[in-house]
């Protein structure tokens, strides 16, 4: 097994006391495995993904990566956000080649390296290009390329596309599926779109509002590539939501979860409904 998430739960301490963001979370994820995890805002979604990358420490549970407890970020496992964070100094070739000078690739290999991986995501003509003259689109190429060059095991997306426009996601779905399926990397990859979790996803695992438990796993057994606004794909959304109505509301109505959270959580509904 990959990924062994063991009775995760976390508690954060608030100022209106403790909140509790993740309760007893068990999940498996296979070698190679595409999983999506979905829910509404503020249901611990990005929580359970910075312990998986050790960047956060559950308070009751365990991550094993391979067998090995997690209690730190490792190279084996390489995260991406919703806003690229890129180094805006550096070129795009250079942001691409930075993690590999941390992890200690010789230099000649790291050009190869940073070169096959910009290839790789559409960018090799713009390798000199600035982070600036970039469009959030390339910027998350830009991040892909990056994180794939460092050769991790396990990539962790945290709603990488939900600033993006929905033509430029959707040739970022194209892109990464085509990506997962050349590399086989293992995928956990946060949404709060119903769609995009079933076109990215072998499995859909949807949690419950605030305490985020799991609800519900979905074996998504479509073939690939999957196009966001196929038949398969609309029907099979519409199902989920149906399983994740009630949650959608509930956060919407939670006073712990802000304001823009909630408005956020209600375009998980927009999405199919
Ligand atoms: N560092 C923190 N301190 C206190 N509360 C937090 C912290 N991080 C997240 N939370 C709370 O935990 C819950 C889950 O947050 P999060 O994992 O960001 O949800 P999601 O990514 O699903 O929107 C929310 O209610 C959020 O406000
Ligand atoms: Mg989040």
């Amino acid at each position: 097994m990959k990924l062994e998430i063991r009775g995760v739960t976390k508690t954060f301490q608030s100022k209106n006391g403790a909140l509790t963001a993740l309760d007893a979370i068990d999940l498996d994820v296979q070698p190679g495995e595409f999983v999506c995890l979905l829910g509404p805002s503020g249901c611990g979604k990005s929580t359970l993904l910075n312990i998986i990358a050790g960047l956060d420490a559950p308070t009751r549970g365990q991550v094993r990566v391979e067998g090995k407890i997690v209690t730190r970020p490792g190279p084996d496992r390489v995260m991406i956000f919703q806003s690229a964070a890129l180094f805006p100094w550096l070129s795009v070739f250079d942001n691409v080649k930075f993690g590999l000078n941390m992890i200690g690739v010789p230099k000649p290999a790291r050009q190869v390296i940073a070169r096959k991986y910009l290839q790789m995501v559409h960018l090799a003509d713009f390798e000199r290009a600035s982070v600036h003259e970039l469009s959030g689109g390339m910027k998350q190429r830009v991040a892909i390329a990056r994180a794939l060059a460092a050769d991790p095991d396990v990539l962790l997306m945290d709603e990488p596309f939900g600033a993006l426009d929905a033509q430029t996601r959707d040739l970022l779905h194209d892109e990464l599926q085509t990506i997962w399926t050349e590399t086989r990397k293992t995928i956990v990859f946060v949404t709060h779109n119903v769609r995009e979790a079933v076109v990215l996803g072998d499995r859909v695992v949807v949690f419950s509002a605030r305490p985020g438990r799991i609800k519900k796993i979905f074996t998504i057994d479509l073939p690939r590539p999957r196009q966001i606004e196929s038949y398969a794909v609309v029907d099979l959304a519409r199902e989920i939501m149906a399983e994740l109505k009630e949650d959608v509301l509930a956060s919407v109505h939670d006073p712990q979860v802000s304001w823009l959270q909630g408005m956020e959580a209600q375009r998980v509904g927009d999405d199919v409904l």
